[in-house]
Formats: structure tokens, sequence, C-alpha cells
């Protein structure tokens, strides 16, 4: 079947190039980057070369880079690892918008004896960095704030955070997966001591990301091992993923700002006729600076979650909401923390566009959307 894939916030497809660049790491061929001989070294300069290639993506040195198994392990090292290097009890101050890869080390963090606040967002989705700073608890150790949200695109104000935290001492974390190869990174911009990548969110291989580090940033292992990746990330490397994920960040870096104009393209193509020919949409989050390639629509009394499976039948395939929650029939929290009704967030349906989609792409997906509402508040299913 012929579909058109649009949720790339789920997954992206592996781009033929970042195939290529893995392949000859799947050889039947030892490859240790740890091995003093010819064969480890050839895997360590591999590695080496996709750490430059992922700093390069955000403005980072290489020595600054942390590779792990993806954007749930660099938010956990992140969380978990700077707790962990704190004398005193943890704070952490995060959103109410944020993946579950935060907020769920966050809740693991209060069952150790220390505290997660819930910063609250507006009802487009967007943080007040001076509400967040003003009502900050006096002995927060370490904010996360997610530079794009996954579900609606919003992207927030995190480079607002860093100097005001540093003055307090505290230390600002971004989960910047979603943002990646949409939008531009620069890690001194933005100011950030920690921030979390994922390959398979930029056309890379799925189990690969990586931790930025800011130099003299104290945070401990959460695994432990090996020396590998400074002892930060104990375990065997991963190269094929590791070559992959670099070849990733190296294309999303050239073709950024080509990616990003053809998918805001297809997002403004899709949403204007969306909103022309179906009564009742809203697209959640539009007053806020979003992803160019996320819209997350409300349709007026429909399920989004039939809408989505009538949508597969039609070969669109689209999302309700994080691919990790979409099987459980919570409405999102995303939604929720947008001030959206349960009803309300349970007709939703997040859409996301990627680099491989093609101008006729749109129609077709707009004509099954009218197609599947008409249908559907016809009462035909
Ligand atoms: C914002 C955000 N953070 C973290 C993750 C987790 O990344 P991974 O799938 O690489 O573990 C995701 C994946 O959906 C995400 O959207």
């Amino acid at each position: 079947m012929n579909a058109v894939y649009l949720d790339h916030n789920a997954t992206t497809p592996l781009d033929p190039a970042v195939r290529d660049e893995m392949l000859p790491w799947l050889d039947p061929r030892p490859a240790n980057p740890s091995s003093l001989h010819a064969f480890g070294q050839h895997a360590r300069r591999a590695v080496d070369q996709a750490r430059v290639r992922v700093a390069r993506l955000i403005g980072a040195r290489p020595d600054e880079i942390i590779f792990t198994s993806g954007g749930t392990e660099a938010d956990n090292l992140a969380i978990l690892g700077a707790a962990a290097s704190n004398q005193s009890p943890t704070r952490l101050v995060t959103t109410a918008i944020e993946h579950q890869a935060v907020l769920n080390p966050g809740l693991h963090i209060r069952r150790l004896g220390g505290s997660l606040t819930l910063a609250p967002v507006d009802a487009e989705g967007r943080l007040d960095p001076d509400t967040l700073l003003s009502s900050l608890p006096g002995d927060t150790t370490l904010v996360s704030v997610m530079l794009a949200n996954n579900d609606v695109g919003t992207i927030q104000p995190v480079a607002a955070l860093a100097e005001p935290l540093h003055r307090r001492g505290v230390l600002l974390h971004t989960d910047a997966v979603q943002a990646a190869g949409k939008i531009p990174i620069d890690v001194e911009q933005l100011g950030v001591d920690l921030l979390s990548l994922s390959g398979h969110k930029l056309h890379g291989p799925q189990g690969s990301g990586a931790l930025y580090v800011r130099r003299n940033t104290r945070l401990s292992p959460i695994l432990f091992g090996g020396h590998q990746e400074r002892t930060i990330r104990p375990g065997t490397e991963n190269v094929a993923a590791i070559a992959g994920f670099g070849k990733a960040c190296e294309l999303a870096r050239e073709r950024l700002d080509a990616d990003a104009a053809h998918m805001l393209a297809l997002r403004t193509r899709f949403e204007q006729a969306i909103l022309e020919r179906i009564p009742g949409v809203t697209i959640n989050g539009r007053g806020a600076p979003r992803l160019p390639n996320t819209t997350n629509l409300s349709f007026e009394g429909l399920d989004g979650e039939l809408l989505v499976l009538n949508l597969d039948l039609l070969g669109i395939a689209a999302s309700t909401g994080a691919a990790c929650s979409s099987a459980d029939r919570e409405p999102s929290h995303v939604l929720l923390a947008m001030g959206r009704t349960p009803a309300q967030a349970r007709s939703s349906v997040r859409f996301s566009f990627g680099r491989d989609n093609r101008d006729e792409d749109v129609p077709r997906a707009v004509e099954s959307v009218v197609r599947a509402v008409q249908r559907m508040r016809e009462g035909r299913r």
C-alpha cells in the first residue's frame, strides 16, 4: 500500500545515506572501539567522527557528547545523573507538558525523597519563563524544560531561563528530541547545561541518541561498568547505530533550512485546506511559535483515536499523540495542561510532516481527512 506517512514525531524513516553509513558496521567483522588492535581503532574512528557530527548540529564540542541508547536514556541520564551528583535532596522543576521520559524520572526522584514541581503552560502550550522563575522554589537544583513539544509542537523559551537559573546555581536541562532537525539549535545561545537528542526522530536509527553535557557540569552515571563514554555511560558502543546517528545529524545540519521550509509549506497548505473544508476544527498551540512540521487538530465531537483508525484504512498514518502513550486511552496530558477538557483532548489528532513527504501528499491527506470526518459525523463508521 502506498500510504502517506504523517507521523514523523513518532519516528522517521531511515535516510538511505544513513543506512549506507551503518552497513559496513553490520559486516561480520569485530568492531569494539575499546580494542587496541586495528579492528578496534577503525571502530573508534567511526565513533569519534560521529561525535564530531553530533556536536556540530548543536554547536557543542565533541567531548561534550555522551552517546546513549536514545532520547529516553538521555533524559534519564540528565535528570537522575544530575540528582545523583547532588549532596542535597533534589528538587526538579519541569513543565506539565514534558514527555514521559522526563516526567517519570521526575516521579522516581520524588519516590527517592526529592521533590518534583510541574510548571503550568498557557492555553497555547507555552511556558512563561517569568512565571517559572518568580515561583521557583528556593531549593531547586535542576530545571528541565523541553525545547519543543512532541504533541503540539510548541517551542519553549529555554534560552530565557539559562542566565537567571545559573545565577541561582540551578542546572538547566532541555529535551531537544523533537526540535533537532526541525529548528536550529545552539547550546551556547540556549545556555543549557544538558540537552537530549534522539537519532530516530531525525532519520537516524532507533536506539541511538546522545546527551550533551556542558564542560565542568557535574553528572553521575546511572549505569555502572567500564570506562566507555568517560564512564558516564559505560557499555560497549553500538558502533553501527552511533555511525548512523552521526550521519543523520550531519544531514540534518546541512538540510535544516530546506527541510524546515519544505515541512512548513506542506503543513500550511494542509491546515488551510482542513480549516476551509471541515467545520469545528481547532489548531492546538496555534498562537505559540511551533515546530514547522507539527499540527495538532481537535475535531469537535469526534473521537481522535477512531479518526486515526479510519485514516489508517484510507492510507494516512497519523497519531493521537505521543507514540508511547497512544496505546492507552488517556487523553493527552499536554492538551489537558493547555486547559482542554478531556473530551476536547480526546478529539485531537496529530499530523507531523517530514522531509520525505511530497507535495501531492497534502491533497491526498486532506481528502482522506474530509472523507473520514464526514463519515464519522454522519454516524457511518
Ligand atoms: C520529546 C521527546 N522526548 C523523548 C523521547 C524519547 O526518545 P526515544 O524514543 O529515542 O527514547 C521522545 C520520543 O517520542 C520525545 O518525543
